[in-house]
């Protein structure tokens, strides 16, 4: 008799074999990424102990890919509480192969696109639902938009914009298939927590169902891969919230036995923007708290459309003879700029070793053949090679002029990787030559009130520089986002509602040096 840990051995040898023939962009495209066994075992373990003790279990997984919630479910589950199991799964690649290995089961696998798929009658439905949906961004759904919001509406009442991922379908679609009182268990980005396509998927938790829990993990846990680390596990069950209902928010380890946890009601939920705060953050306090946008607007970097191209060092102007004047100045990538405060040469342009210039020329191409015959020729380079023709490119008036943004004095990295000591992943940078910064840093330019500050008292720069920098990493994260592999990002918006005591005290009379009466929210 073959044992169930044999063929999860074949399943997993399956997987990698399967994968292989694929190629990363194939995988992409249809949202292909394994669960590794342990994490299904995990998933499980929790369905089972959250499940009544007893009673038959209908087990549904919408993307089965080989099978790796079925073989957990057979792993954590005896076989004579399984009443049935059904997984769907389009690409046949792996579907033909699956069902073939779980042929002496009772698995009934359907080769069909699930959206696709309505459940008939109330028998058929399912109490355990548990499912890693296919990743797909919403890019790769032309065409199919429509046919899924429409479905997503009737399904789940769940009113999605057109620029949800195909999990937040699959999690809506579903919905109809659940029997009333089933559980349901969804591996998905923790995105949706946090962005502004997100809020459906939000609403639909605290509204039509009762949320249980939102487990995620420490992204710097290396026992998973980087396409999981920003992953959620969302448990919920089939039944109208009751009017107090609080959620379970857990943070690092194990579902069953997280690092941090937090419960939080749902009244909180419903206004809060950012669930990624929980359980590590308390809930925000309305308490006109100041923040950095009461003192600087913040704005991103330029983003040149091709580094490669319209970046260059000084000897590759003076090499090419290049007129220096269509230049400015621009810092280098966070990653190879060690200093925190910038000084100036004589011209202005940041007194470092390697002083890059980004190509910013607004003539126009004759003017530029007639004035400039090197740079002309630099350009046709660029045409020829297609630069001209990448997206950011294409939609400029000039394809080589960037957009206008001023320089600033203050300029803070936009994405960087905390480490397990709590190394702070982002840092602000005091400029004091006429560089610009890429879109791998975030600007802040100092408001009216402030500048005139700084204008009165020009050293209060450094005592803002040190401000900036003594915000603590965690006050940082609590805005920002967390991506795959521990890497962290900032949207402008998100640097904006850092809180800024570290500033505001500059202007309580603390030091007694500094002028007060800058003006905060
Ligand atoms: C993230 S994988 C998960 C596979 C498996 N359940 C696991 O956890 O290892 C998602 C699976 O959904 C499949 N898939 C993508 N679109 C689908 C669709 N519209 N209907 C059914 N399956 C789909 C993919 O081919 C892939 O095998």
């Amino acid at each position: 008799m073959t044992t169930l840990k044999h063929i999860e051995n074949q399943r997993q040898e399956l997987q990698v074999k399967l994968d292989d023939l694929k190629t990363q962009g194939e995988r992409n495209v249809m949202g292909q990424y394994s669960t590794p066994i342990a994490l299904a075992n995990d998933i499980l373990t929790h369905a089972k102990n959250i499940m009544p003790k007893s009673g038959k279990i209908r087990f549904l997984d919408p993307a089965f890919g080989t099978g790796s919630f079925f073989s957990a479910l057979n792993n954590i589950f005896p076989s004579s509480r399984i009443e049935a199991a059904t997984g769907y799964e389009i690409d046949e690649h792996y579907g033909k192969p699956a069902s073939q290995l779980w042929s002496k089961t009772k698995l009934n696998i359907q080769l069909k696109d699930f959206t696709k798929q309505t459940p008939l009658l109330e028998d058929e439905k399912y109490n355990l639902i548990i499912c890693n949906p296919p990743y797909v961004r919403h890019h790769h759904l032309k065409g199919q938009k429509e046919r899924l919001q429409a479905k997503a509406l009737a399904s789940a009442n769940m009113n999605l914009s057109a620029l949800s991922g195909l999990y937040c379908y699959f999690l809506a679609l579903s919905h109809t298939w659940m029997k009333k009182n089933g559980i349901a268990g969804w591996l998905i980005p923790s995105e949706f927590m946090d962005v502004n396509y997100g809020r459906a998927v939000k609403n639909y938790l605290l509204n039509e169902v009762t949320l249980l829990q939102v487990h995620r993990f420490d992204p710097n846990d290396a026992q998973f891969e980087d396409a999981l680390v920003s992953s959620a596990v969302v448990w919920f069950k089939n039944k109208k919230p009751s009017k107090n209902h609080k959620v379970k928010f857990t943070f690092g380890g194990t579902i069953d036995n997280p690092m941090h946890e937090k419960e939080v009601s749902s009244h909180v939920l419903a206004t809060e923007n950012k669930w990624t705060r929980f359980p590590l953050s308390d809930e925000r306090q309305v308490n006109g708290e100041p923040k950095l946008s009461d003192f600087f607007s913040v704005k991103r970097g330029i983003a040149t459309g091709d580094n490669k191209f319209f970046v260059l060092t000084r000897e590759e102007i003076e090499s090419r003879s290049l007129p220096i004047g269509q230049f400015r100045p621009i810092l280098p990538s966070p990653r190879y700029l060690k200093i925190t405060e910038v000084k100036a040469d004589e011209n202005g342009f940041p007194d470092i070793e390697n002083q890059l210039f980004v190509l910013d020329c607004k003539l126009p191409f004759d003017e530029v053949k007639r004035l400039h015959p090197e740079l002309y020729s630099y350009l046709e380079e660029g045409i020829q090679s297609g630069v001209s023709e990448r997206y950011l490119c294409k939609h400029r008036k000039i394809w080589y002029a960037q957009e206008k943004r001023l320089e600033s004095q203050f300029y803070c990295t936009y994405i960087g990787r905390s480490d397990k000591e709590g190394k702070k992943p982002f840092r602000f940078v005091l400029n004091r030559s006429n560089a610009i910064v890429a879109n791998s840093y975030l600007i802040l330019y100092p408001k009216p009130e402030l500048e005139k500050e700084i204008y009165k008292a020009p050293e209060l720069n450094e005592r803002l520089l040190e401000a900036l920098n003594s915000i603590t990493g965690k006050a940082m994260l609590d805005e920002g986002r967390v991506y795959g592999g521990g890497m962290h990002k900032m949207e402008p918006k998100e640097l904006a509602n850092v809180p800024a005591t570290e500033i505001q005290k500059l202007f309580d009379g603390g030091s007694g040096q500094l002028p007060t009466g800058v003006c905060v929210a």
